[in-house]
């Protein structure tokens, strides 16, 4: 099959076309024919050499595609051959086929693209267990993303307004701040104000979604509200930083974080449990949408990175496979 493998670990020149032979899946998985594959921040730290594939994983980049299953393997009942899915991959997404857990995988969502349904599974399970589980976020908080138009952004501000939340955004352009109000949160351009006052005079936040860290992480905790809980999904300003933990105490904040790719098959296939019976519902009645940037051919995935690391791109990036 056709693939795009990481030759030295670098920039998006990495990224090079290669053969390799299609897998074959084992007990409990499915072996998917990929259309489409989607782009996700952390491939872009996989090629870099910064976020090594988990244990077994394949080396090639691509955490969620959506395509046809071709093969089943040995207890598999939930899927038959020929059915259109879109799936969390534990690697191996920008290539012709991939491997996963049948239980990692979701029907389509009625009238979405083969394109919109690859962009779907990293950032929806993320956010899920981030913002849901972790972080409690209730009907009638307040809830602030910053990055507002990332994959992650777009689909945060989406699912906790359709969950009932009162929403607010960060994002570095007057662009990127409309988009934001579009998708209905209250939204700032955090090049040209500082989000702590303005959350302060909303009177915080309940629940902070944040990718950004670095001086992010002590301002982050002046914006939360009492019992306020702040979660971690990445560092793209560093990870360490000093930080006075007096109001932790006194205004009783709770830091807490996670990523997804190491967790076990099972913690993955209970999320999907729930993404279908809680959110699949949502994609089906065009209530929620993934927002969608560009889609590159297979073999111009380092183009695709290329624009990712620009940042000048809204919602979701994808590959066409086939
Ligand atoms: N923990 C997990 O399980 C998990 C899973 C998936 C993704 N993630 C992380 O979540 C983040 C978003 O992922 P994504 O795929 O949605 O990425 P993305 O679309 O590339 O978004 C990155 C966003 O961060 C904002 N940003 C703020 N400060 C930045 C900085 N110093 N450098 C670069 N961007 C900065 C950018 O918007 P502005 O122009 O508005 O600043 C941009 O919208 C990434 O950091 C990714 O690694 C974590």
């Amino acid at each position: 099959m056709q693939a795009i493998e990481i030759a030295t670990p670098g920039g998006p020149e990495a990224l090079v076309p290669t053969t390799r032979p299609v897998p074959v899946p084992g007990p409990g998985h499915i072996l998917i024919a990929i259309d489409h594959a989607g782009v996700n921040r952390p491939d872009a730290l996989q090629r870099a050499g910064a976020y090594d594939p988990p244990p077994g994983a394949s080396d090639l980049p691509g955490l969620e595609a959506a395509g046809t299953v071709a093969a089943i393997g040995p207890g598999v009942s939930r899927w038959a051959v020929g059915d259109a899915v879109c799936a969390l991959l534990p690697g191996g997404g920008y290539a012709e086929y991939a491997v996963t857990p049948a239980d990692h995988a979701l029907p389509i969502p009625k009238g979405l693209s083969m394109a919109q349904a690859a962009a779907l599974c990293e950032t929806f399970f993320t956010v899920w267990t981030n913002v849901f589980d972790r972080a409690g976020l209730k009907a009638g908080e307040r809830f602030l993303v910053h990055g507002g138009t990332s994959g992650i952004g777009t689909t945060a501000i989406q699912l906790a307004r359709a969950r009932g939340a009162r929403v607010f955004a960060t994002a570095g352009s007057e662009e990127k701040v409309a988009t934001c109000r579009d998708l209905g949160a209250e939204a700032l351009n955090y090049r040209e104000a500082d989000f702590v006052p303005w959350m302060q005079g909303e009177g915080g936040a309940d629940v902070i979604l944040d990718m950004v860290g670095g001086d992010y992480l002590p301002r982050n905790l002046k914006a939360l509200a009492e019992d306020g809980r702040l979660v971690q999904i990445a560092f793209l300003q560093g990870p360490k930083v000093a930080v006075n933990f007096a109001p932790l105490m006194v205004r009783r904040l709770t830091i807490t974080g996670s990523t997804l790719r190491p967790q076990s098959d099972l913690a993955k296939a209970r999320i999907a449990a729930r993404l279908r019976a809680e959110v699949w519902p949502l994609l089906d009645a065009g209530t929620i949408a993934p927002v969608m940037d560009q889609t590159f051919p297979l073999a111009e995935a380092a183009a695709a990175h290329a624009r990712m690391e620009a940042g000048d791109h809204i919602g979701k990036i994808t590959l066409k496979v086939r």
